[in-house]
């Protein structure tokens, strides 16, 4: 299979950041389809560490990275980025960036309404990253987003700008808010147009040249199937397609584009923000596992909720998603535990579940079954050959297989790029 499709199979911050960087370097393209920056993949290569929310984790690697029309695009976001990676010796050009011409914008108003949402929804929030996808994405399918290619022709805005502000200023007016300041907003669209437009093209053309030219192209998803809109933890997910079907219309290539589908999968589970969580541990464990992982959110700073390995979510995410192979990232977090469990099934009023249902609260009230295992005295850290890991991580890693039904194509040990263990190609197999 020539073509990798990287997706997050839990609530995100998997290490997809980590595991597409490794990639770069046997793909010629790296194509972000989907979310925007509310995304935070963090890359570690000889002790420096990027930080990286819109840009595809290819840029570093100097392999050619694309923003497709899935993506949520904040211009302003992206140019603070672009100067921030810049700033620590990487180049950005028209080279190596493309934009797609057909993204929508994040503006300041999609920002504002989503704090102004979540602050009214107190107790019921979200838990959102503060950052206006939300409110984008219903702009976008609200037919009155406006787009990258809307800033080559800001002259002819104000009838779109109309159908845009005359809902946003109802709902400002709802929550005793000013309506938009158009004056301001076309201003700032005309300071940040040139710097959008160096990049903007019509991507799809782009990927079809190079596809038919014989390139190997690594989708980068970002969160993960549990936040997916349709099948996540709903509504506490986000609002795009997280699965690894998006990467065709996220880009504009055809569904047998995917290829391989890598499923980045951490050796536990987080999640940041609110919503059902059957094994989080709130104990000693739960603590010692979220700083030994460093399990603080890379956007918002917020510390991430911590538990056990859930098998039925993660069974569940590869068979929504399609995903061939995982990729099993921090098995060196769980080093030196006495025993480790495993979550094989749930018990919800006296019967047992092999899959999450649907419902919020039949969700919240999901009581995990647990497998337990005798853990691992040795150091998994920095492993880079299957055979330097412990027998009892190994069955770890076994038993994780056989209970999410799907094969380990890569365990990752430590967050520098290197330190990963390649048991099957994804760009071969
Ligand atoms: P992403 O959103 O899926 O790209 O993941 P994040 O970058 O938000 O969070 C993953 C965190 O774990 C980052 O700080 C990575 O540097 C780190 N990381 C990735 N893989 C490993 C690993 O195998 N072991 C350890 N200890 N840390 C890892
Ligand atoms: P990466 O790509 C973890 C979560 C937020 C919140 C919910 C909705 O780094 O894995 P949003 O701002 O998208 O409307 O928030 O989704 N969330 C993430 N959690 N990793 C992410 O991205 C996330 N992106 C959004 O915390 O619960
Ligand atoms: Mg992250």
């Amino acid at each position: 299979m020539a073509n990798v499709t990287v997706i997050g199979a839990q609530w995100g911050d998997e290490g997809k950041g980590k595991i597409v960087d490794w990639l770069a370097s046997r793909a010629d393209v790296v194509v972000r389809f989907q979310g925007g920056h509310n995304a935070g993949h963090t890359l570690v290569i000889d002790g420096k560490t990027y930080k990286l929310s819109l840009l595809p984790s290819g840029i570093v690697s100097g392999t050619l990275s694309v923003i497709g029309n899935g993506v949520v695009l904040d211009p302003w976001a992206l140019r603070d980025e672009v100067a921030k990676v810049e700033g620590q010796g990487v180049s950005i050009t028209d080279e190596n960036l493309a934009v797609a011409d057909n993204c929508p914008l994040i503006l300041p108003l999609h920002r504002d309404l989503d704090g102004l949402r979540e602050t009214a929804a107190g107790k019921g929030k979200i838990g959102t990253t503060g950052r206006g996808i939300g409110p984008a994405y219903e702009d976008k399918v609200g037919r009155r987003a406006i787009r990258v290619c809307d800033l080559a022709h800001l002259d002819t805005l104000e009838p779109q700008l109309d159908r845009l502000c005359a809902h946003h200023d109802a709902l400002r007016a709802g929550f005793g808010q000013p309506p938009v300041d158009r004056a301001a907003l076309l201003e700032e669209l005309r300071e940040i147009a040139p710097f959008v437009l160096k990049f903007a093209q019509p991507v799809w053309k782009r990927l079809k040249k190079v596809r038919r030219a014989g390139a190997k192209i690594l989708f980068e998803g970002a969160q993960g199937v549990l936040l997916d809109v349709d099948h996540g933890t709903y509504p506490f997910v986000t609002s795009s397609n997280t699965v690894s079907g998006t990467a065709a219309s996220g880009s504009g290539l055809g569904p047998n584009s995917t290829g391989y589908v890598l499923g980045i999968v951490k050796a536990y589970t987080t999640r940041v923000g609110s919503g059902p969580f059957p094994t989080e541990l709130e104990d000693d464990v739960g603590q010692r596992l979220g700083e030994r992982g460093h399990e603080f959110g890379t956007v918002t700073g917020r510390k991430r909720r911590v538990g056990w390995f859930d098998a039925v979510l993660v069974r569940q995410s590869c068979a929504i998603s399609g995903v061939t192979g995982i990729a099993l990232t921090k098995i060196d977090v769980l080093d030196g535990l006495e025993r480790v469990a495993i979550c094989t099934g749930y018990r919800l009023r006296g019967k047992v579940y092999d899959y999450l249902p649907s419902h919020a609260a039949d969700q919240a009230e999901c009581e995990p079954i647990y497998e337990e295992m005798d853990g691992w005295h040795e150091s998994t850290a920095g492993a880079r050959s299957y055979a330097d890991l412990p027998a009892n991580a190994i069955k770890y890693i076994q038993r994780i297989q056989e209970l999410i039904e799907c094969p380990v194509a890569l365990v990752s040990t430590s967050p520098e790029r290197d330190d990963t263990i390649l048991m099957r190609d994804p760009f071969v197999d």
